[in-house]
């Protein structure tokens, strides 16, 4: 089976008991931790900073942590995310004065660098710098929210990506954001993803642990 990494966003998690609640997916069988950063100016919502991502890490959490920012200007928050213990650092590249610079900003501070397309951004922001980037990240809804449905066009937007990285050659992740669930999941993976990120799907049951086998057992078809 392919190598497919599920990465609950905590962003539905309990934030009185974010810790706990953290340990509590990871050791339900998550591979990585999403982190949503939202600015309340890049989207509409206001969420955590680097100083929660250094609580998980002091708390003893040391599963990657995967930042995504939506949050405008990018560049000043980068090495405070990268102190504050992120593996993974991805932005939108229409938040971004300099793609390219935020791109190297990023690797420069130790962390592996993605760049995300809102469901109406083009890929062309591709162009030029598939060779810096360790993940891709679609969105499959519109950012500030979860909760929110799958848009469905993302499929065919995946199966694009998926072509561009295998001809490229390069080892990035593909990760999906939004509206992903137990039932969509299989397809998800079938149009390219390997990367699957799901809140409210995980955090909205008892039994986390039920809902990631059954997200690896459709993972397995
Ligand atoms: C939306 C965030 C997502 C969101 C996913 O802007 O980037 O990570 O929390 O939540 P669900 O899985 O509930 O759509
Ligand atoms: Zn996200």
């Amino acid at each position: 089976m392919k190598n497919f990494l599920i990465a609950p966003s905590i962003l539905s998690a309990d934030f009185a008991r974010l810790g706990d609640d953290t340990a509590r997916v990871l050791s339900a069988g998550a591979d990585v931790v999403h982190f949503d950063v939202m600015d309340n100016h890049y989207v509409p919502n206001l969420t955590i900073g680097p100083m929660v991502c250094q609580s998980l890490r002091d708390y003893g959490i040391t599963a990657p942590i995967d930042v995504h920012l939506m949050v405008k200007p990018v560049d000043r928050i980068v090495p405070d995310f990268a102190k504050a213990g992120a593996t993974y650092i991805s932005f939108h590249p229409e938040a971004s004065e300099h793609v390219d610079r935020t791109i190297q900003l990023i690797k420069e501070n130790g962390c592996k660098a993605g760049l995300v397309f809102n469901p109406a951004t083009p890929l062309s922001y591709l162009d030029y710098v598939m060779d810096k980037l360790d993940v891709i990240l679609l969105m499959s809804v519109n950012p500030g929210f979860g909760g929110q449905s799958f848009i469905p066009a993302t499929l065919d937007k995946l199966r694009q990506v998926r072509r561009l990285i295998d001809d490229s050659g390069f080892d990035i992740r593909l990760e999906v954001d939004g509206g992903v669930k137990t039932s969509n999941i299989a397809e998800i993976a079938a149009a390219g993803a390997d990367m699957f990120v799901a809140g409210s799907a995980i955090f909205s049951q008892p039994d986390y642990k039920a809902v990631i086998d059954q997200m690896r057992s459709e993972l397995a078809k």
